[in-house]
């Protein structure tokens, strides 16, 4: 690898307010490579390692991967930007007790995002967890326990905090270009095919079942589960809403600067296979705040339809007009006249310098910034852009629209807390039952 750039620099992202005091790494490890684990490296976890192999002063040391077969791929992608070869380890709780580790990445299914995180946590180390940062609510509340217990830096993946023209779209809703906002709106289309019936089966040989579902209360191995498709299944997955709905409900929430709702409803289905996918395809969840303002998050898995030609983006509501922010790093700002005029447009790529000898694609370059705005907080003590109590705030949106559509309820919410009030059937949703031996403690 010798003729490849080892550490690419990336520039141009603007750095943006943050809200957390974050502790530092031990002095004397302070000017050392940061060394980090990923945990789950089919997909995300694969992306998510390189990227940090590119970031400034940081390694990836080791790999966790309980199966095999994805193993050799993220060894390459790492290669492409670090000479050392990260060990491979399949069993979380090994990493955890190596000192030489200071951050583990956490990309495995979201049945492990917060058992994992608390016990990494336990262990010393910082986190960068993959979206959604929780299962259920009450996991949520550990998590943000958690990070303050042990002074970790806990970071949600929820990467579009750390984009810089989301950033701007952001200033420009708060300094009033489109006046008092009170009404903001996502939507996500798709074309995911059907996850069919499935069928019992031998676990594939190299994959360890039994690590995979961790916390989760034990199940036969079926063919239709891994890899992806458990996102569509309670018992490990979250849905739609918390798969993509976190990154949209997440900038609903910091545009319309609201925390906990009052109200949450919920409807839609599993509509256009009849499959074993148990969480809606088709989902409307609508949320009422105490501030006067309103947010809905509207997801066709298996529909493309677009609004505003974005398959997937938000738009926010005011006095004065709208803006349209996309999925990706554009936005538009429209007037409030009976025919809205474009008054404003930044597009994708406006503020991002490349430089052409990088070997980052635009996702990564993107991404990046959120990574780097993580490792600092660590070496410097200073704050994220995405702290974990704000991460919480927003799944919290996403699961409590889940809970009124499983109970078929309008929930009440306590706007202090995000406690859903005088709703039993609802609050048997709040947390989940865990595999004996791997209960929870913060
Ligand atoms: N921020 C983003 O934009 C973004 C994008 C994609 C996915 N994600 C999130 O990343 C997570 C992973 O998604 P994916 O699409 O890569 O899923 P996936 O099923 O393709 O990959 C998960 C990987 O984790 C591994 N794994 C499972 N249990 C493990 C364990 N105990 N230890 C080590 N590895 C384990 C699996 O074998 C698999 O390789 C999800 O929570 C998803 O929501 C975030």
């Amino acid at each position: 690898m010798t003729s490849r750039r080892k550490f690419v620099k990336h520039t141009g992202l603007v750095a943006a307010a943050s809200t957390l005091p974050i502790p530092i790494l031990q002095s004397r490890r302070q000017m050392d490579r940061i060394s980090v684990a990923v945990m789950g490296v089919r997909s995300r976890g694969k992306a998510l390692a390189r990227t940090f192999a590119a970031a400034t002063n940081c390694r990836v040391s080791t790999i966790c991967e309980v199966d095999d077969r994805y193993v050799a791929d993220c060894l390459t992608e790492v290669a492409v930007h670090q000479e050392e070869v990260p060990k491979v380890e399949k069993d979380i709780r090994k990493i955890c007790e190596d000192p030489t580790i200071d951050v583990i990445v956490i990309a495995a299914p979201d049945h492990w995002h917060a058992p994992a995180t608390i016990m990494a946590c336990q262990a010393g180390k910082h986190v960068y967890l993959e979206k959604p940062c929780s299962h259920n609510p009450q996991e949520g509340e550990w998590l943000v326990e958690a990070a303050a217990k042990y002074q970790r830096v806990v970071q949600m993946g929820n990467q579009r905090r750390s984009w810089s023209n989301v950033i701007r779209c952001m200033d420009d809703i708060h300094s009033g270009l489109i006046g008092r906002v009170y009404y903001a709106r996502a939507w996500y289309a798709n074309q995911r095919g059907t996850i069919g019936k499935g069928k019992k089966v031998d676990v594939p040989r190299g994959l360890d079942w039994d690590l995979w579902q961790g916390p989760a209360p034990r199940k036969s191995y079926y063919d239709n589960i891994h890899p992806y498709e458990w996102h569509w299944f309670w018992h490990w997955g979250t849905g739609e809403a918390l798969n993509n709905g976190t990154h949209f409900l997440d900038l609903m929430r910091w545009g319309l600067r609201v925390d906990y709702p009052t109200l949450v409803t919920s409807q839609g289905g599993r509509y256009h296979f009849d499959d074993d996918w148990q969480t809606p395809d088709t989902q409307v969840i609508s949320l009422d705040f105490p501030e006067g303002k309103t947010m809905t998050w509207e997801s066709r898995s298996c529909n493309t339809l677009r609004a505003y030609d974005h398959s997937a983006g938000v738009s926010f509501h005011g006095e004065g007009g709208s803006i349209v922010l996309s999925s990706g790093n554009a936005y538009q700002v429209f007037d409030n006249d009976r025919q809205p005029k474009l008054i404003k447009e930044v597009n994708a790529d406006e503020g991002i310098e490349n430089d052409p000898q990088n070997t980052m694609g635009p996702g990564m370059l993107l991404d990046i910034g959120h990574i780097e705005n993580f490792l600092n907080a660590i070496r410097d003590g200073g704050k994220v852009r995405s702290d974990i109590l704000g991460g919480h705030q927003s799944v919290l949106l996403c699961q409590l629209g889940n809970i009124a559509y499983r109970t078929k309820t309008a929930i009440e919410v306590d706007p202090e807390n995000g406690h859903i009030l005088n709703n039993a059937g609802a609050m048997k949703l709040w947390g989940r039952e865990y595999e004996p031996g791997w209960e929870i403690e913060v």
